[in-house]
């Protein structure tokens, strides 16, 4: 079937919510009336039709979580292998009865961690209850449920009347979207309704945290740092779950990263190579970091640009306070490279919120070769370099 897909702007502004009673919250529209194309987000999701979403963390590609005829249009329309389970989105606390077995309570573990984080970018694991239909879960007998936080999806949720299983809305094999634009990329005329409020705060996945397991461990790193987590009662010994095993803390991992091009996890990855240049260690200094992509760009330097006065096949992107001497200098080259900024002094979300988008911006500027500036490993850093070493073929330190 094919849609011609339309877009609709609802500013984030346009909604509060009273979270007083978190069973039963009070949607205020700023105009106090229900916005024409959330109402027919609401219906098209009642008819079991998909529609994409605007979470805090990136877009969604959501339908009713209950219906296994909207669960399978999701996953035709990102081409996603049926073998990768989705996650249901709530939008009040209520709705988490319907999702877990019938008499059974939320397992003790994520009662705090729910208190703190929830609405927000965390994702937990539950057993699955009988409304959930297998194809949501891959067969799985746990179930991912997040709260989001984001005003317009939680209203989207609301008007459908059911929890929403939403995968990112972006073509499997592509960066998660940040942008309704980059949804229209990827979807244009395979979804009937693109819901637009700008772009995403948080810029990457949400934390998928597993606290069936002893001891509770994070799947995937993200808008919820494993700093936060351990914070909470019963999570104080929570984990990182990596390659087959659990880990202390992300950093024990850097000495397993591969170095070599060809042999990793490939997921999220423009068309161009990333090289990715991380700090070794405590005596990695600005200067080792120049030296260290001045002779990467030597090399690279293709002869077949001489026509024009950059090199319009390499991109530099940059993520830390370096940035700007950095550029300077890259820019007094005889062939620059494309420079993509990502740092932002006045915001500190300023890399996750621009990481996917410049993968993006890539693949559009035709570029072949990416050299992108990795982060020590902590808080948000944690879930943005997982998502840098995924997209890597090559792991240099500095
Ligand atoms: O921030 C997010 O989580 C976004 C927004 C739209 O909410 N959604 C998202 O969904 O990133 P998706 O499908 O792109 O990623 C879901 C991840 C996958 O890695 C999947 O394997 C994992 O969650 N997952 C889902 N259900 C699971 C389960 N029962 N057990 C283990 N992992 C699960
Ligand atoms: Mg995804």
């Amino acid at each position: 079937m094919s849609f011609n897909t339309k877009i609709d702007t609802i500013p984030t502004s346009q909604l509060s919510i009273d979270d007083t009673n978190i069973y039963s919250p009070k949607y205020n529209w700023k105009d106090g009336s229900l916005p024409e194309s959330v109402k027919e987000a609401g219906e098209l999701l009642k008819a079991d039709q998909v529609v994409a979403m605007p979470t805090e963390t990136v877009y969604g590609l959501a339908g009713n979580a209950f219906s296994s005829a909207a669960v399978e249009k999701i996953f035709k329309a990102k081409g996603r292998p049926n073998d990768n389970p989705l996650i249901i989105h709530i939008s009040d606390l209520g709705m988490l009865k319907q999702i877990l077995p019938e008499d059974t309570a939320l397992p003790k573990i994520y009662e705090q961690v729910i208190k703190k984080h929830w609405p927000g970018p965390l994702t937990i694991l539950l057993p699955k209850g009988k409304n959930v239909p297998d194809c949501v879960t891959a067969g799985h007998p746990t179930v991912a449920v997040r709260f989001p936080e984001h005003p317009i999806a939680r209203a989207m949720i609301h008007e459908a009347g059911v929890p929403l299983a939403a995968p990112s809305a972006n073509t499997s094999g592509k960066p998660s979207p940040t942008l309704a634009d980059h949804v229209l990329q990827d979807l244009k005329g395979l979804i009937p309704l693109i819901i637009d409020s700008g772009s995403c705060d948080v810029g990457i996945e949400s934390t998928v945290l597993d606290g069936l397991r002893q001891p509770a461990c994070i799947l995937r790193p993200g808008g919820v740092t494993l700093e936060q987590l351990r914070q909470v009662e019963l999570l104080e010994n929570c984990q990182v779950y990596k390659k087959g095993k659990f880990v202390e803390s992300e950093g024990e991992n850097l000495e397993e990263c591969p170095t070599t091009p060809g042999m990793k996890y490939k997921h999220y990855s423009p068309s161009g190579q990333i090289t990715l240049i991380q700090p070794g260690s405590s005596l990695s200094t600005e200067e080792n970091f120049e030296i260290t992509i001045t002779n990467l760009l030597n090399d690279l330097s293709s002869p077949t640009s001489s026509s024009s006065s950059t090199d319009t096949s390499i991109a530099v992107i940059l993520t830390s306070a370096l940035t700007s001497s950095i550029a300077a200098k890259l820019n007094s080259l005889s062939k620059p490279p494309m420079i993509l900024s990502l740092y932002d002094p006045n915001n500190d979300q300023s890399v996750s919120q621009l990481l996917f988008k410049a993968f993006r911006d890539c693949d559009s500027a035709g570029i072949k070769h990416i050299l992108m500036e990795g982060l020590e490993e902590s808080g948000l850093n944690t879930g943005i370099m997982n998502r840098m070493i995924k997209a890597s073929s090559i792991i240099l330190k500095y």
